[in-house]
């Protein structure tokens, strides 16, 4: 919002807009759109693709100069990407304008509610029900206000949300609310600005205000008002921006890599969202196989490359142990050319975080063509390989821009957990407390995996003194053994540096011929809460290659004292359940690459010869 100073001094809404996305668009960029108030009406465009394609559309077709505005990129989470689904969603007969970030959890219920009351929708997104329910509450409420409209609505919504509202009875006003969802305040002068980050406003002011968890702010050109959503007065956190604009698009971080390691906490809380209905139960909506369909199938064959694959492998342990149906996992270029015995009693599980990758897309095409059902694992909304799919589940970890995957694979492990333990509800496998149980221990995984977030300094120190190693090994058993081989992937790829993963067990069959003085061996140690002797055997090969003379590096659960005298250097996790352990044994060892990469001087985000997206065969 700017007031006629703005405007005359060049910050027409627009401008301003349009800026702003460009420099958010890292944040999503499936369809993106822009609203603004002008002459007692909401203008508005709105088009899927990059930005360019709203541009192109404001150059054709453009909105009057205005102050006051709000605007959108989106990475679909309900409703795949188009100009209809994208934000921002005009409702109340052309009178209110919404945007929105984040998921919904309860928006069924609500629409439900609002259907009977004679309300219609255009779109499938969580996005107009929640301006619905805004044009709704301010009508029903008739004092005129906005913001305690935004209040009320406020509280009927669950799950994570960033919503921000323009209305024609308002002008010069954005009233806007925040829960699980970043929000910030830019106070300029004679102009305010709201944006998901600074990096939406750095051009305009570095003077900033965090808003805080269940919070409604109205900004006008020259003041703003926050409070909480009863209406009680609230404070938010100010701060001065310190970053430059190009570190404010990673949000402070030295690259979008360890901005989406930190992330990863919110990537797993966001891809259980949503799942459960009133009474408990798993629900997974987008699943639309028929039941009969599911309950028949007697193969799951889970197809995908490079770290997909190693979420696979993971899923593996899970889905067998959960639903006891025979499970393999595949690398989807080898299992495309090998004539699998694949057919309608088959379910293929396709994980991928781009949703483009060729080879698995080929997989998907082959599995169908045998007449197997195919449900794709992704976090691209509307992109080819769920398209394509009899069904999709979508990781909801947010764009990843870095191209060596990391928050990706902790949401596709978290998905594929949720499909599992999907199935063993539909097929009776697990009582339904066996299951509420499983779950919950799941939804604190989030706060185990920051405090592994939180104690990364020390795996940082070692990596920088390890920055001239020549090679180094990773071994793992049972879910620790893809854990180890993806750790070597992350080290490879992001440091070039020759490493290896090997199941811990294989050791004696042969690679502890590698095994010589100082040669350095991460080892992931499960729980000795699990099940048989696991524990046992993994600490009998760490003493075996110390023994040889290698130095071990051992993450292992806080509490297990028995690793302890065989380790040169020792990380902690949080105790969990074994099955869950590779969402918080993975991540001392992304942080390990990419540290040691960054020491040597690589570029992380981008290293040589790599593709965000392996769209060739
Ligand atoms: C490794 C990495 C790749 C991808 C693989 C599949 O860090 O990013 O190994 O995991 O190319 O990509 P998606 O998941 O997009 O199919």
């Amino acid at each position: 919002v700017a007031d006629e100073r703005g405007t005359s001094s060049g910050h027409d809404a627009l401008d301003v807009l349009v800026e702003g996305l460009r420099r958010l668009e890292y944040r999503g960029y499936d369809s993106a759109g822009v609203a603004v108030l002008s002459n007692g009406s909401v203008g508005f465009r709105k088009k899927a693709g990059k930005l360019l394609n709203l541009e192109q559309e404001l150059g054709e077709r453009p909105l009057p100069p205005s102050t006051t505005g709000i605007g959108h990129t989106r990475w679909a989470t309900h409703g795949g990407p188009s100009d209809t689904n994208a934000h921002p969603h005009v409702v109340d007969g052309g009178r209110l304008a919404v945007i929105h970030n984040g998921i919904i959890e309860n928006f069924a219920e609500i629409k439900r509610e609002l259907v009977e009351k004679g309300h219609e929708f255009l779109s499938e997104t969580d996005t107009e029900v929640a301006a619905t329910l805004l044009a709704d509450t301010y009508n029903d409420l008739g004092d005129q206000d906005l913001t305690t409209a935004m209040q009320v609505a406020c509280r009927r919504l669950e799950g994570a949300f960033t919503l921000l509202a323009v209305h024609v009875d308002h002008p010069g006003r954005v009233v806007a609310a925040r829960r699980n969802s970043p929000l910030v305040l830019g106070l300029g002068e004679g102009e305010n600005f709201l944006g998901s980050d600074v990096s939406g406003f750095i051009d305009y002011t570095r003077s900033a205000v965090e808003l805080g968890q269940d919070q409604v702010v109205t900004i006008t050109a020259d003041d703003y008002e926050i409070t909480d959503f009863h209406g009680n007065p609230a404070q938010g956190k100010p701060f001065e921006v310190l970053w430059d604009a190009a570190a404010a698009e990673k949000g402070g971080f030295p690259s979008f890599m360890e901005k989406e390691i930190n992330e990863q906490p919110a990537a797993v809380e966001q891809t259980l969202m949503g799942r459960t209905d009133p009474d408990g139960n798993l629900v997974l909506d987008e699943l639309k196989i028929d039941e009969s369909v599911l309950r028949a199938v007697d193969k799951i064959v889970v197809v995908a490359c490079g770290t997909a694959a190693y979420a696979g492998q993971v899923a593996r342990y899970a889905i067998e142990h959960w639903c006891r149906i025979p499970t393999e996992v595949e690398l989807a270029h080898e299992f495309r050319y090998r004539d699998p015995i694949v057919n309608e009693r088959t379910l293929v599980v396709a994980l991928s975080q781009s949703g483009e990758t060729m080879d698995t897309l080929m997989a998907v095409r082959h599995a169908q063509e045998q007449g197997a059902k195919v449900v794709a694992i992704c976090n691209t909304n509307g992109s080819t390989i769920p398209r394509e799919a009899d069904a999709a589940l979508y990781t909801h970890a947010g764009p990843e821009i870095a191209v060596a995957s990391t928050k990706a694979f902790l949401a596709q492990i978290t998905a594929a957990y949720l499909l599992g333990l999907y199935l063993a509800q539909l097929r009776g496998n697990k009582y339904k407390d066996e299951i509420a149980g499983i779950l919950a221990e799941l939804e604190a995984m989030p706060a185990k995996i920051q405090q592994v977030i939180d104690a990364q300094a020390a795996v940082k120190d070692l990596a920088q003194s390890m920055k001239d190693a020549a090679s180094v090994l990773f071994l793992g058993r049972h879910v620790g053994y893809p854990v180890a081989l993806e750790g070597a992937l992350k080290l490879k790829e992001l440091a070039y540096i020759h490493a290896e993963g090997f199941a811990a067990g294989e050791l004696k069959h042969g690679p502890i011929a590698l095994i010589e003085e100082g040669q350095p061996v991460f080892v992931i140690v499960p729980s000795p809460r699990g099940r048989d002797s696991l524990h046992a055997k993994v600490v009998s090969n760490i003493q075996e290659i110390r023994a040889r003379g290698a130095v071990t590096i051992v993450i292992a659960e806080e509490g297990d004292e028995a690793v302890a005298d065989y380790a040169n250097h020792i990380f902690r996790v949080p105790q969990s359940p074994v099955l869950l352990q590779p969402l918080l044994t993975t991540v001392p060892l992304q942080i390990f690459a990419c540290e040691l990469a960054t020491a040597k001087g690589y570029d992380v985000d981008q290293p040589r010869n790599l593709a965000k997206s392996v769209t060739v065969e």
